[in-house]
């Protein structure tokens, strides 16, 4: 039996950050925004607001679904690329929020694409027998780490958590198949420069604002379509499903102009992708389980339904996934 996503719930912060915002930070605009990217607002996280609080507050929503105690879960991942601390994990943080006391704690660092590997090694973990009750979180606060005097950047991304339950079997969405993949040699197109141990933190790399992302949007753009409709191609080859089967695309909310040229290849009409990108700009990791938790409450998939996951990110890294309403 395929792994079994049992719960799924998000966190979002309350304060929000509007284009109006922005356009009194950075030289923009509302109408530049929106029509290059889709966003109209995004969330931002308080100073006193973390990584780990955000996806604790996801993970215990998920558990309350399930009706599972947290001391009954066995592991928890957590994908993100703003963890609270370099070491020791987010996941670890949240273990101790959450009272999950039996649970063994592992951050996933593949960016945008992290909740798909972190779900590819719950799939792993519970279809082997390892465990039995898998946490899968991504929690991100972007905010901490985007130039608020850069405007190439600093409209698209936002702060947010979501987070699945992953059991061996029960109602939710059965985890088809996950495919993954990664391109180092382009690794310099998203990057956070300073504050690893090849350039530790010092009064130049401050100055120089090497603490904060920096990125090729143009250059990631054209990754995004191209590694985005592969993997997802090579995921439905995988498990035999067709396109006209598709029922929900639940593309990583970077861009909406990315969403549309993957939403138009594999002809999935528009009301069926799903787009949270205009309310809660990118949330990095985040994307895709505050997406799916959305459609869970408000649409509720019908048995059967097929639901095609995918996403990209720094690494560069990409990754699928299809999962079936159970
Ligand atoms: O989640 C990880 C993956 N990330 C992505 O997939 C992001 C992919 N990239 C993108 O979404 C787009 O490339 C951006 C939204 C980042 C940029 O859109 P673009 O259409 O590629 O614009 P551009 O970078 O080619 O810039 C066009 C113009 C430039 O002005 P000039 O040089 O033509 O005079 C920019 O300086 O737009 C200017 N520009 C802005 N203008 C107003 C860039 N950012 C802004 C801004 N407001 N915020």
């Amino acid at each position: 039996m395929p792994a079994t996503i049992t719960a799924i719930a998000a966190y979002l912060p309350e304060k929000v950050l509007s284009n109006s915002d922005l356009e009194r930070m950075v030289e923009t605009s509302h109408e530049w925004i929106v029509t290059r990217t889709g966003i109209e607002e995004r969330r931002m996280a308080h100073d006193e607001e973390f990584p780990s609080c955000m996806g604790a507050k996801a993970a215990a929503r998920a558990l309350e679904k399930a009706g599972l105690k947290a001391t009954d879960v066995d592991a928890i991942l957590c994908a993100t690329m703003t963890p609270d601390f370099l070491t020791p994990s987010t996941a670890a943080l949240i273990q101790s929020s959450l009272g999950a006391t039996k649970a063994c704690c592992l951050d996933i660092q593949a960016a945008c694409s992290g909740f798909l590997y972190g779900l590819s090694i719950a799939k792993g973990w519970v279809e082997s027998g390892m465990y039995k009750n898998v946490l899968v979180v991504a929690s991100e606060k972007n905010s901490a780490f985007v130039d608020y005097t850069d405007r190439n950047t600093c409209v698209l991304f936002g702060d947010g958590s979501g987070a699945c339950l992953v059991q061996p079997s029960g109602k939710g969405y059965e985890i088809r198949h996950v495919c993954l993949g990664a391109d180092g040699a382009e690794s310099q197109l998203i990057c956070i420069p300073a504050g690893g141990s090849r350039r530790p933190a010092s009064a130049n790399t401050h100055e120089d604002r090497e603490h904060f992302m920096k990125m090729e949007g143009k250059e990631v753009f054209k990754h995004a379509v191209r590694r985005m409709e592969a993997s997802a191609k090579e995921c439905l080859d995988s498990t035999g499903i067709l396109e006209a089967d598709i029922t929900w695309l639940i593309p990583h909310q970077a861009n909406i102009r990315i969403i549309e040229a993957i939403s138009k290849r594999f002809n999935i009409p528009w009301e069926r992708t799903l787009r949270t990108i205009h309310k809660y700009g990118n949330t990095s990791a985040a994307t895709i389980p505050i997406a799916l938790a959305e459609l869970d409450e408000h649409n509720a998939p019908q048995s059967g339904e097929h639901l095609l996951l995918t996403a990209f990110g720094a690494g560069l890294t990409w990754g699928s996934s299809l999962l079936t309403k159970v």
